[in-house]
C-alpha cells in the first residue's frame, strides 16, 4: 500500500497494528493512533509547530531523573492522573476517596510511634493530627500501616531541600484503629514549575499551585490501599488545584487553639492546631 493522503493514512496506520498478537497493546495502539490523528486533524499543526511540540516533548524527557519525574507532572497538570485515579478507585458509599500519589512519595518512610512528633527541624505552627482507620462498616482496623507525608511551613518536601527526613513517617493504628502524631502546619506550595511543565502552565494562563495538605498512604492486609490528601478548609486554592486532586469529602479544618492543654494531654506553650480525619478503606 502507498500513496496515502490525509484522509487514507489513519486507516492505513491501523490496519498495520491489527497484527498484534497481544489484543490489549492492539486496542491501546488503535486508539493511539486514532485520537492522535483526530488531534493533528483538529489543530492542522505547521511544520514548526509540530518541531515546538517535539522539542518540548523531548525536554520532558530531558528533565526527568531520579528525582524529577517532568512526565508525572505533565500528566498530573493535564489531569490525566486524576482521570486514571477515578476510573480505577470508583468507590463504594462510604469509602475514604482517593487522589493523586504526587511525586514525593518516599518507599519505607521511618517509623514512629504514634503521638511522636515528625517534624524534626521544621518551623511553624504546631499542628497535631489524629484519626482512626476503620472498614465500610465501621469496623476499626488494628495494626493498619499509616504513611504521611507533606510539606514544610514554606511549602517545601524534605526531598527538595538537603537534609534529614522530615514531616514523613510511617505508623500503625491501635487497637482501636485509631493513630495520632504531632508535626507543623504544612503551606500550600507550587509544583516544580522550572521546566518544560511550569512553561507550559505559564503559556495556558494557570499558576502552579496545590491548596495545603498532608498525604496519607493507608493499607491493611484484605483492604484495598487508600492514596489519598487531607486538604485545610479554607485554602485559596482548593477551587483551583493545579493537578486537580480536590474533592470536598477530603476537607477538613485545620482548628487553631490558643495555649494550653492539647488532646493528648501535651502542654501547649504557644498556639497551636488540630486535624481530625477518619478514614474508611474498601
Ligand atoms: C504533591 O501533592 O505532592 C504533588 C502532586 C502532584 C504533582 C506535584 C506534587
Ligand atoms: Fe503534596
Amino acid at each position: 500500500m502507498r500513496n496515502f493522503d490525509e484522509f487514507t493514512i489513519t486507516e492505513a496506520v491501523l490496519e498495520r497494528v491489527a497484527a498484534a498478537a497481544d489484543p490489549r497493546v492492539r486496542q491501546v495502539s488503535e486508539a493511539l493512533i486514532r485520537h492522535l490523528h483526530a488531534f493533528v486533524r483538529e489543530t492542522e499543526p505547521t511544520q514548526a509547530e509540530w518541531m515546538a511540540g517535539i522539542e518540548f516533548l523531548t525536554r520532558t524527557g530531558h528533565m526527568c531523573d531520579a528525582k524529577r519525574q517532568e512526565f508525572i507532572l505533565l500528566s498530573d497538570t493535564l489531569g490525566v492522573s486524576m482521570l486514571v485515579d477515578a476510573i480505577n478507585h470508583r468507590q463504594p458509599a462510604g469509602a475514604t476517596e482517593t487522589t493523586v500519589l504526587g511525586p514525593f512519595y518516599v518507599e519505607g518512610p521511618p517509623a514512629f510511634a504514634c503521638g511522636a512528633d515528625i517534624s524534626g527541624g521544621m518551623t511553624g505552627l504546631k499542628l497535631q493530627v489524629g484519626g482512626t482507620v476503620s472498614g465500610l462498616d465501621g469496623t476499626p482496623i488494628a495494626g493498619a500501616t499509616i504513611d504521611v507525608w507533606h510539606a514544610d511551613a514554606q511549602g517545601f518536601y524534605d526531598v527538595q531541600r538537603a537534609g534529614d527526613l522530615t514531616g514523613r513517617a510511617r505508623f500503625r493504628s491501635d487497637a482501636e484503629g485509631r493513630f495520632h502524631f504531632w508535626t507543623v502546619r504544612p503551606a500550600a506550595y507550587p509544583i516544580p514549575h522550572d521546566g518544560p511543565v511550569g512553561d507550559m502552565l505559564e503559556a495556558q494562563g494557570r499558576h502552579p499551585y496545590r491548596p495545603a495538605h498532608i498525604h496519607f498512604m493507608i493499607s491493611a492486609p484484605g483492604r484495598e490501599t487508600l492514596v489519598t490528601h487531607v486538604f485545610a478548609a479554607g485554602d485559596d486554592y482548593l477551587d483551583s488545584d493545579v493537578v486537580f486532586g480536590v474533592k470536598d469529602s477530603i476537607i477538613r479544618p485545620y482548628v487553631e487553639h490558643a495555649a494550653g492543654t492539647a488532646p493528648d494531654g501535651r502542654a501547649m506553650t504557644g498556639a497551636y492546631a488540630t486535624l481530625a480525619y477518619d478514614f474508611r478503606l474498601k
